[in-house]
C-alpha cells in the first residue's frame, strides 16, 4: 500500500426502508464526479458508498411487508442499491452494509472503548422520536401539523407526528464538547459547507448540547450493546461509525485493516444532504474526539431535490427513480444535467422540460455536434488521418489561452465542490470551439488548395481541443467521452482516457499529427419526447 494517504470520500449509507430516488442518487453521482476527477489529479482516492440497515425505519419496512429486516435488507439492496450504482455509472471502491460482520465488530469494540473512557453512562431518556429522521427530538425541533395531522406537532422534515420515547438508555457525554467543536470549527471554516451550513452548526453549537441516548431498549433490530446485550446500539450511532470501520477502525497494529485506516482516516470530504447535517457536524466529530481520533476535514452538506417545494422522500412517496430518468437521456446527461443545473449546495426542481431542453441545447447539439463533425472533416479532407498544424494565428492562440484558464477553473471550483462552476467552464471553451468552425469554415478552406496549409492548422486545433475537452468532461460523462477519446484516436495514442492528468489538460499539441480519426457512435443522439 502507497505511504501517501487517500483521498477518502464518502456518501451517507443510504436506509434500505425502499429502494432509491434521484435524490439519493444525487449525492452518490456528486461523490462519483468529484472521486474520478481526484483520480485523474493523480492522486489514489477510496471511494466509499453503501447502505444503513438497522433501526424501526427498516425494520417497519420489513414487518409491513412480512419479512425479517435481514432478508429485506438482502433484498432492497441486491434489486435496488446496488444496481442503481450500475444505472448512475458509479466508480465506488467500496460498499459496506451495517449488517456485515466488519462493522459490527468494529462498532462494538469502539462503544466498549468509549466506556472504558468514561464517555457512557446510563440514564433515562423521555421525549419525543421521530424514526422517518431515527432522531431524538427536543419541543422546539417539533412544527404544527397540517391535514391529516392537523392540532397534532410534526417533524419539521417529514410532517409526521413524533413518537414518545421513555427508556433507560446508555448516553454518551456529548455536551462535554460542545466547546471544542465550536473552537475547532472557527479554526477550521472549511470543515462544515457550504457557508449556510457553518452557520447552521456553529449557531446551533452556540445553543450549547445535551448528552446524546446512544441505545434503545424497545426493539432488537440493531447491534447489542456489547456489555448489555437487551440494548441495541442507537443506528445514528452505529451508522456514522460505517466511515471508520469501512476502513479497518480499531484493528490491532500490524493487520491490514490498521494499514488501511493509516493510509485512509481521516476523511476528505463527508457528502451529505443538508436533512442530516447535524449528525455528521456535530454527533460524529464529537464520537471521534471522544475515541481520541482525528476529525474528517470536511462535511459538505448539499441542498435538497424538491417535489412541490419539499424535499422528494422516501417516506412521503415522492421519488423518482433514477432509471426513470437514465433509460430515456442515459447516464452521462442524468450526471450533466443534476450537477450543472442545480448549484451544488442550493435546493432545486427536477424537471422534465428544462432537462429535455439542456440535453438538446448543451450536449445534443453544442458537444454532440463538435464531435461529430470533427471526425467527419478529417475523413473527408484529410483520409482521417490527423492533419499537422503549421502556423497559428492569433485566433487559435486564444483558444489556446482560453483553454489554460478553462482548465485552471474546472479544477479550482472541482476541489471547491462547485460542480456547476467546472462544468459551466468547460461547456464555455465547447462553445468557443463550435465558433471557431463557424468562423474558420474549413469547408470553404477546403475549396482552394492554397489554403491546405491553413485548413490542417485549423482541423489539428479542433481535434485537439476535443482531446482536452474530452479529458476534462470524463469525470462528469464517463462513457461519451471514452467514446469520443476512441473516435479521435487518443486511446492508441495517448493511452487510457482515465489515465489522463486533468491539470495536464491544456498543455497544447499532446494528439500526435497522423493519428487515425474515426467517426465512431454519436455521442448525444436527439431524443423524441416521452410518450407521456
Ligand atoms: O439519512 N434531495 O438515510 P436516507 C437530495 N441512513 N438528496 C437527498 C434527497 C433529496 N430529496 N433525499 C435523500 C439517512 N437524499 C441515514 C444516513 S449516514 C451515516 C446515515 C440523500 O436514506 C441525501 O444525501 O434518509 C440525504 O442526506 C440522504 O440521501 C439521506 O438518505
Ligand atoms: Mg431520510
Amino acid at each position: 500500500m502507497s505511504d501517501t494517504k487517500a483521498f477518502f470520500l464518502t456518501t451517507p449509507i443510504y436506509y434500505v426502508n425502499d429502494a432509491p430516488h434521484i435524490g439519493h442518487a444525487y449525492t452518490t453521482t456528486a461523490g462519483d464526479v468529484l472521486t474520478r476527477w481526484h483520480r485523474q489529479r493523480g492522486e489514489r482516492v477510496w471511494f466509499l458508498t453503501g447502505v444503513d440497515e438497522h433501526g424501526q425505519k427498516v425494520m417497519r419496512s420489513a414487518e409491513a411487508n412480512g419479512v425479517t429486516p435481514q432478508e429485506w435488507a438482502d433484498r432492497l439492496v441486491e434489486t435496488a442499491w446496488l444496481p442503481v450504482l450500475d444505472t448512475i455509472d458509479a466508480a465506488n471502491d467500496d460498499f459496506i452494509r451495517t449488517t456485515e460482520p466488519r462493522h459490527t465488530e468494529r462498532v462494538q469494540r469502539f462503544l466498549t472503548g468509549l466506556k472504558d473512557r468514561g464517555e457512557i453512562y446510563e440514564g433515562a431518556y423521555d421525549g419525543p422520536y421521530c424514526v422517518a429522521c431515527e432522531e431524538f427530538k427536543l419541543p422546539g425541533d417539533l412544527v404544527d401539523g397540517v391535514g391529516d395531522y392537523a392540532g397534532e406537532k410534526v417533524c419539521a422534515i417529514h410532517g409526521r407526528p413524533v413518537e414518545q420515547v421513555s427508556e433507560t438508555n446508555w448516553f454518551f457525554r456529548l455536551s462535554a464538547y460542545g466547546d471544542k467543536l465550536l473552537a475547532h470549527y472557527e479554526a477550521n471554516p472549511l470543515a462544515v459547507q457550504p457557508q449556510s451550513a457553518y452557520n447552521e452548526v456553529t449557531s446551533f453549537l452556540r445553543g450549547g448540547l445535551q448528552d446524546l441516548s446512544i441505545s434503545r431498549s424497545t426493539f432488537d433490530w440493531g447491534i447489542p450493546v456489547p456489555w448489555d446485550e437487551k440494548q441495541v446500539v442507537y443506528v445514528w450511532f452505529d451508522a456514522l461509525l460505517n466511515y471508520a470501520t469501512a476502513v479497518g477502525l480499531g484493528d490491532e497494529p500490524g493487520t491490514p485493516g490498521a494499514e488501511q485506516f493509516a493510509a485512509t482516516w481521516p476523511a476528505d470530504v463527508h457528502l451529505v444532504g443538508k436533512d442530516i447535517l447535524r449528525f455528521h457536524a456535530i454527533i460524529w466529530p464529537a464520537m471521534l474526539m471522544a475515541a481520541g481520533l482525528p476529525l474528517p476535514k470536511q462535511v459538505f452538506a448539499h441542498g435538497w431535490l424538491l417535489v412541490g417545494g419539499e424535499k422528494m422522500s422516501k417516506t412521503k412517496l415522492t421519488g423518482i427513480a433514477p432509471a426513470t430518468i437514465v433509460d430515456h437521456f442515459g447516464s452521462d446527461a442524468f450526471r450533466y444535467y443534476f450537477l450543472r443545473a442545480i448549484a451544488f449546495g442550493a435546493d432545486g426542481s427536477f424537471s422534465w422540460e428544462d432537462m429535455s431542453a439542456r440535453y438538446t441545447s448543451e450536449l445534443a447539439n453544442g458537444l454532440g455536434n463538435l464531435a461529430s463533425r470533427a471526425p467527419a472533416m478529417v475523413a473527408k479532407y484529410r483520409e482521417g488521418l490527423l492533419p499537422v498544424a503549421t502556423a497559428y494565428t492569433d485566433a487559435e492562440v486564444a483558444l489556446q489561452t482560453l483553454l489554460a484558464s478553462t482548465v485552471e477553473t474546472a479544477d479550482e471550483s472541482m476541489l471547491r465542490l462547485d460542480f456547476a462552476g467546472a462544468i459551466g467552464a468547460v461547456k464555455a471553451f465547447v462553445d468557443a470551439i463550435n465558433l471557431y468552425v463557424t468562423e474558420q469554415a474549413p469547408w470553404v478552406l477546403a475549396k482552394d488548395e492554397a489554403d491546405a496549409e491553413r485548413l490542417s492548422t485549423v482541423l489539428y486545433t479542433i481535434c485537439e481541443s476535443l482531446r482536452a475537452i474530452a479529458v476534462l468532461h470524463h469525470a462528469v460523462m464517463p462513457k461519451a467521452t471514452t467514446s469520443l477519446w476512441e473516435q479521435i484516436g487518443a486511446d492508441v495514442a495517448l493511452g487510457p482516457i482515465g489515465e489522463q492528468v486533468v491539470t495536464d489538460a491544456g498543455c497544447w499539441g499532446q494528439l500526435p499529427p497522423g493519428t487515425t480519426i474515426t467517426k465512431g457512435a454519436i455521442l448525444f443522439p436527439r431524443l423524441d419526447e416521452p410518450a407521456v
